[in-house]
């Protein structure tokens, strides 16, 4: 019960990797805010994993949105001690394929959902005056180039800058930001990643998945539970020291 009697919110909750963590925050003993567009989906998620979760509507590229989203977790749980910005949206191109639509989306939501989200919880903790955790989600495409992903790459890195400045800002308040980059890990995201792979390089379905699975040296694709016990090690007391870092969780991807 390492987050007993905290208050969380976790953004894009309702499935994948936010999902996982939602259910290892409330086993740790913590209430936790299914946050998420898809509210249908939150509430399925909330109601599987029990009476410490709930659902919350929060469009993370929408300022009333958060600040909704924040009133609401207090409002349910009297408090926010730790938000999880895990919301995001991928999208793949060639340089000359690029479109402003698709570089404003994943700027939205990725760059800007994380640092006003990050903003509203923060207001909320420094008001509170018991300090606080926040966690990132960047990614192994934050710490390099992809060919056909050069957006989500770039706003990827900007949430590992991002974890880094506003870890040094944040922490004479007692709230800690630190990050997670993932490797490649099976969720619906990776279905999508696939499929435009399948379509830019000509591969069957399925076939790309099974080459970066391969190429893991652990030996497969990660699965949203291997991200967990870093997730409540980062809301969690053992990581008060921990400062404006962010973690590789990736099997051994990225070392190699
Ligand atoms: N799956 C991977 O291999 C991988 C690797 C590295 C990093 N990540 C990152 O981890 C995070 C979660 O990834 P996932 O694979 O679980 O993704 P996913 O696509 O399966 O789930 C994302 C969730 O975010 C929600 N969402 C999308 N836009 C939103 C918005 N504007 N406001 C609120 N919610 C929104 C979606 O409805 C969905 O429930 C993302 O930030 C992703 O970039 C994933």
């Amino acid at each position: 019960m390492r987050l007993a009697d905290k208050s969380a919110l976790i953004t894009g909750a309702a499935r994948g990797i936010g999902a996982a963590f939602a259910k290892a925050y409330a086993e740790e003993g913590a209430t936790v805010a299914i946050g998420d567009l898809d509210i249908g989906r939150a509430e399925e998620t909330a109601a599987r994993i029990g009476p410490r979760a709930y659902p919350v509507r929060i469009d993370v590229a929408d300022q009333a949105s958060i600040d909704a989203a924040i009133a609401a977790v207090v409002a349910r749980a009297g408090g926010l001690d730790i938000l999880v910005n895990n919301a995001g949206v991928f999208d793949m191109a060639p340089v000359a394929d690029i479109t402003r639509a698709s570089f404003d989306k994943l700027i939205a939501v990725n760059v800007a959902g994380t640092l006003f989200t990050l903003q509203a919880a923060a207001r909320q903790m420094v008001a509170q005056g018991r300090g606080g955790k926040i966690i990132n989600l960047s990614s192994q495409a934050g710490r390099r180039g992809e060919a056909l992903a050069v957006v989500y790459c770039a706003t990827k890195a900007a949430v590992i800058s991002l974890t880094q400045s506003a870890g040094l800002d944040l922490i004479r308040h007692g709230i800690n930001v630190n990050g997670i980059a993932p490797g490649v890990i099976e969720s619906e995201m990776w279905d999508v990643v696939d499929a435009l792979f399948a379509k830019y390089e000509n591969r069957p379905i399925g076939e790309k998945k099974r080459l970066v699975g391969e190429a893991v040296p652990y030996g497969r694709m990660g699965v949203p539970e291997d991200l967990a016990g870093m997730a409540v090690f980062l809301a969690s007391r053992d990581s008060d020291y921990i400062v404006a870092q962010t973690y590789n969780v990736d099997g051994g991807n990225w070392m190699s």
